[in-house]
C-alpha cells in the first residue's frame, strides 16, 4: 500500500491534476458564496466541476496581504485537511445512504432496512448518529473550501477521482465514489491505545488490536448488494465492521487537526483547526461507545470473529468496554506526570501519516495512480509547511 502514495510528481496523472489546480488559480474574479453547504448538498457532493470555476488566483503570484495574510503553508495545511474532508464525506455518505435517517438535510440514498436494524444493535441511536457525522463532515470540507476561495486560493478538488463503484445493495445511490467500503481493513488499534495508562504512539509505541482479524482480512463495512443481507451473522458482523470502522476514522480527525495546528502562522487559521478538531473528537467518543456493543459473533460466511471483550483473554483495563474515557497517559517526555490526552499528535510528517494510514486499511482500495499521486502531494505541501513569524 505504501508504494501507492509514493507514485512520483511527474506522471501523467499527476500532471492533470497539476493542471487542475492551475485552470483553478486562473479563473476569473467570481465570488466563493457560491460554495455554500446547500449548494454542496443539492449538487450530490462536494466542489464539483465548479471548483474550478470558482475564482482562484495562484498561491505564490499574490502578496501575502491579499491572500488575507495566509501563508503558502497555512493554504496547503487548508486545501489537505479539506481533502481529507471530501474523503470523509464521501465515505460517510455511503454509510448514510443505507444506514442512517433519509432527509433533505442528506439526501442521496433511501437506507437499507436490515443494514440499519444491524446497525441499531449497536445502539438505537445509530441512523442519527451517522446521519449527524455526515452531515458534519459535509460542513467541514465545504466551510474550507470557502474559505480557501475566500482567500483567492484553490480549493481542494477531487472529483476527477470520483470514479469507483459503490454498493449495489437497496438504499444505494449508483454513482461513482471516492471511497471503498466494501474491502476494508479496518485497524482497531485506537481502542488499546486510548485505553493504555504507559504508552503513547509519540514515544513510537504500538498497540494490540481490539478486533485482530478485522485488520488482517478484507471486509465490507456495508451490504455490498442484497445478497450481503443474509445470514443474519453476516449482516451484523457487516455492522459491527461499520462500527469499528465509524470509530477508526473519526480518531484520525481526532489527531490530525491538533498535529497540524501546530504548524500554522495566521491566528484566524489556528482558530478554523481548532474549531473544526474537536468536533472530529465529539464523533470519536460517541462510536467508541457504540463499537463497545457491538455482539460478539463470528460470520458464518468468512470467519471473521468479533471477540467478548469483556472477557479473557480481553477485558480489563486495555478492553473492558465501559472504558470510554481516555486514560492518562505519558506525554511529551516521561517525567511528567501521566496526562490524558489526544494521541498521536506529533505534527511532523502528519499528513502523510494519514495518507499512509488510510491507504492501508483499504479505504482506497481500487483507487487509480493519479488520485495517490495527487493526494500524496496534498500531503506533501501541508507537511511542508512551517509556522512563521510571531503571530
Ligand atoms: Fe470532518
Ligand atoms: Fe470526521
Amino acid at each position: 500500500m505504501t508504494r501507492n502514495i509514493r507514485i512520483q510528481s511527474e506522471t501523467p496523472a499527476n500532471n492533470n491534476h497539476s493542471l487542475r489546480i492551475r485552470h483553478a488559480r486562473e479563473q476569473g474574479g467570481r465570488s466563493g458564496s457560491a460554495l455554500s453547504r446547500r449548494s454542496f448538498l443539492r449538487q450530490g457532493m462536494v466542489v464539483g466541476a465548479g471548483a474550478a470555476a470558482v475564482g482562484v488566483r495562484p498561491d505564490r503570484a499574490q502578496a501575502q496581504s491579499s491572500r488575507g495574510g495566509l501563508t503558502p503553508g497555512d493554504a496547503a495545511i487548508l486545501r489537505f485537511l479539506s481533502a481529507i474532508e471530501i474523503l470523509e464525506t464521501d465515505a460517510w455518505q455511503q454509510y448514510n445512504e443505507l444506514g442512517g435517517i433519509q432527509d433533505s438535510e442528506v439526501p442521496g440514498g433511501t437506507g437499507n432496512a436490515v443494514y440499519t436494524a444491524a446497525l441499531a444493535v449497536l445502539d438505537s441511536d445509530m441512523a442519527q448518529y451517522v446521519h449527524d457525522n455526515t452531515e458534519d463532515e459535509y460542513t467541514h470540507f465545504g466551510f474550507l473550501n470557502a474559505y480557501l476561495v475566500s482567500k483567492g486560493l484553490a480549493p481542494a478538488n477531487l472529483d476527477a477521482f470520483r470514479t469507483m463503484p459503490g454498493s449495489q445493495a437497496t438504499g444505494a445511490q449508483q454513482i461513482p465514489r471516492l471511497t471503498n467500503l466494501m474491502r476494508l481493513s479496518p485497524d482497531t488499534s485506537w481502542w488499546t491505545r486510548y485505553r493504555s495508562r504507559t504508552q503513547n504512539p509519540d514515544f513510537g509505541d504500538t498497540f494490540p488490536q481490539a478486533v485482530p482479524g478485522l485488520v488482517q482480512g478484507e471486509f465490507p463495512g456495508i451490504p455490498r448488494s442484497d445478497a450481503d443481507l443474509t445470514p443474519l451473522a453476516h449482516i451484523q458482523a457487516i455492522a459491527n465492521t461499520a462500527g469499528f470502522h465509524f470509530a477508526m476514522i473519526e480518531q484520525g480527525g481526532t489527531s490530525v487537526y491538533p498535529a497540524l495546528a501546530q504548524r500554522v502562522t495566521h491566528p484566524e487559521v489556528l482558530r478554523i483547526l481548532l474549531s473544526i478538531g474537536p468536533t472530529e473528537t465529539m464523533h470519536f467518543q460517541t462510536w467508541q461507545d457504540k463499537a463497545g456493543n457491538a455482539p460478539p459473533l463470528t460470520d458464518p460466511t468468512n470467519g471473521l470473529v468479533f471477540p467478548d471483550l469483556n472477557s479473557p483473554p480481553f477485558g480489563g483495563e486495555d478492553y473492558q468496554t465501559n472504558l470510554i474515557m481516555p486514560e492518562p497517559t505519558i506525554f511529551l517526555d516521561r517525567k511528567f506526570p501521566p496526562c490524558s490526552i489526544i494521541r498521536p499528535t506529533e505534527t511532523r510528517g502528519a499528513a502523510m501519516a494519514v495518507v499512509k494510514f488510510l491507504t492501508d486499511t483499504g479505504l482506497f482500495r481500487g483507487q487509480s495512480p493519479g488520485f495517490f499521486a495527487a493526494l500524496n502531494e496534498l500531503a506533501e505541501a501541508a507537511d511542508a509547511a512551517r509556522r512563521e513569524g510571531n503571530q
